[in-house]
């Protein structure tokens, strides 16, 4: 239905008020005018164990079950044909491929993918919780699917990801969103099949979200987004409980896979002519911590970048983790590339000290200098928040000089924002929103000058690029990043898409780099 016709229908609608009692699943009536505890007790089928974030902080190093026998169960193997899914993705690349996992999943079972919510019979909102505008976003669109889902009542909507896994955004939901039929946690997301047909055979909401994490499930199926640049997991969770982060909750504690199933993976990539990994995890140096024998990022490195595949990335590093091992690794060089994300969050080591990110100023400082020492062409890039609880002028302009010291590539920059049950958000919030946002607009002038300035030293170059499409404002320009991880836009041809080309940089901008192709093909596969 497009949305003329959708127009139509809801005149029609608010004209024939019978016609709109008849439409909707009385159900869905039935839900609408219950309170949350009532839903709780009487509708919920399905486990419900409340998101509890004491119970998270709690927790110990019980087992990691590690499966590999997954699979779809027989009835609902075939219950998508003919039927199509969207995904909406918030957040960061975790989430992005945990939507490649659900892609994979619902593929399986037969759906097919659209893009158009009008076609869509099952809606999935992968979310992020990360700062409260992220959580915004999400109960803004599902506001906007409410008219859609009176008008269709078989369609089914579900919400997942990290804000499923906070007790407050459950509540809320079941309060003023009663209509979604579906929400389950990131522990939950190999159980979509089961899920799936208890919304649409049960016809109840449907509510999973597992407090208790620790089960990697390693043969889910997955629809990669393309076919040039993948994803692997290589840990999930945090343990490092920084007192402002709501991840260690939402995504549980610290799980490494087993190296040999990373591996297996990446050799699998290259295998499919995939020409980069990003390695993923919340904090990728601990990898390895919780295996029952001595291994590291260090030795994983090592193992990956023997591996016939042209690039290797990993995110997001911990400055506290970051040991020698993976800096000398590293500095090997050959598919592990010149490009390191290293969060400081702030450059004041008291502010640090606060934030329990176990590492000062001056730690963080030597750490940059051992990385430039052994990878003496790697650019840097990291995240900082500002106006945290107390953070002072003084406390801010250290912030400043450490970016200067740096001379960081690029950063994300971020205003504070209160996470319901972590150690911060019980602070007062005391930084007056003036002062947090003319902070954050200087620190972002500096970052922007730097960017600029670390840009303008390819003009002239020759760069390496891997091709990876149209560029997004002009389908005759193709754009890439370069090893350095800078965004690279320029013609040729589309053959080269999917190819690592040689490209001379004609024009620095502030976050991306013009040029000419050189030659057609500096290295295939
Ligand atoms: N407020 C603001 N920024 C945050 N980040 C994490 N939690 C918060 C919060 N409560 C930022 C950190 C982190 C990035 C992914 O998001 O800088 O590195
Ligand atoms: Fe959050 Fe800190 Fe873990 Fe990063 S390391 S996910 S900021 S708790």
């Amino acid at each position: 239905m497009n949305e003329q016709q959708r127009k139509e229908a809801n005149q029609i609608k608010q004209e024939n008020p019978t016609d709109v009692k008849s439409d909707l699943d009385s159900n869905l009536d039935r839900l609408k005018n219950m309170e949350s505890d009532e839903l709780i007790g009487k509708y919920f089928q399905s486990t419900y164990e409340p998101p509890n974030l004491k119970k998270a902080k709690k927790r110990r190093r019980e087992d990691v079950e590690i499966h590999y026998d997954f699979s779809i169960p027989a009835e609902m193997q075939r219950i998508g044909e003919g039927k199509k899914f969207l995904i909406r993705t918030y957040g960061c690349q975790m989430n992005e491929h945990d939507t490649e996992v659900m892609a994979g999943l619902l593929t399986e079972m037969g759906y097919e993918t659209t893009d158009n919510t009008d076609e869509a019979d099952v809606i999935l909102l992968n979310t992020c919780a990360i700062r409260e505008n992220a959580e915004n976003k999400v109960f803004g669109e599902i506001g906007h699917l409410k008219p859609l889902k009176l008008e269709k009542p078989d369609l089914i909507i579900g919400v997942c990801g990290c804000m499923s896994q906070e007790e407050s955004v459950v509540n809320k939901i079941l309060k003023k969103h009663p209509f979604i039929d579906m929400i389950f946690g990131t522990h939950n997301i190999h159980r979509l099949p089961s899920l799936l047909k208890e919304a649409m055979f049960s016809k109840e909401m449907v509510l999973e979200v597992w407090s208790k994490e620790g089960d990697i499930i390693e043969n889910l199926p997955k629809v990669r987004k393309g076919k040039i640049k993948g994803w692997v997991n290589i840990m999930y969770g945090c343990d490092k409980f920084c007192t402002y982060c709501i991840v260690p909750y939402t995504r549980g504690k610290e799980r490494s896979r087993l190296p040999e199933d990373i591996i297996q993976e990446v050799r699998h990539l290259a295998a499919q002519g995939y020409q980069e990994v990003t390695l993923l995890g919340q904090n990728v140096n601990a990898y390895g911590k919780d295996l029952e024998f001595e291994y590291g990022l260090g030795q994983l490195m090592d193992e990956i970048r023997k591996i016939d595949i042209p690039r290797v990335r990993f995110t997001t590093s911990h400055p506290r983790d970051f040991d020698d091992h993976l800096v000398e690794v590293l500095a090997k060089g050959g598919n592990l590339l010149d490009h390191i994300h290293l969060p400081v969050q702030s450059g004041s080591s008291e502010v640090l000290r606060v934030m329990a990110r176990r590492y000062t100023r001056e730690s963080y400082l030597e750490l940059v200098g051992k990385i430039r020492a052994g990878m003496p062409n790697a650019t840097l890039t990291t995240d900082i928040i500002v106006g945290f609880p107390n953070e002072t002028d003084e406390q801010f302009e250290e912030t400043m000089t450490l970016v200067r010291e740096v001379g960081f590539d690029g950063a994300y920059t971020f205003i504070y924002s209160p996470r319901e049950g972590t150690p911060a958000a019980k602070w007062e919030d005391n930084i007056p929103m003036e002062v947090k946002k003319e902070r954050l607009q200087r620190l972002n002038a500096l970052v922007n000058e730097q960017a600029k300035q670390a840009m303008q030293k390819y003009e002239g170059e020759i760069v390496k690029v891997l091709v990876e499409g149209e560029s997004k404002k002009n389908p005759d320009v193709l754009s890439g990043y370069t090893e350095r991880n800078k965004l690279v836009n320029f013609k040729a041809p589309k053959s080269t898409i999917g190819k690592i080309v040689n490209v001379r940089i004609t024009e620095a901008r502030t976050w991306s780099l013009n040029g000419e192709l050189v030659e057609e093909v500096a290295e295939v596969l």
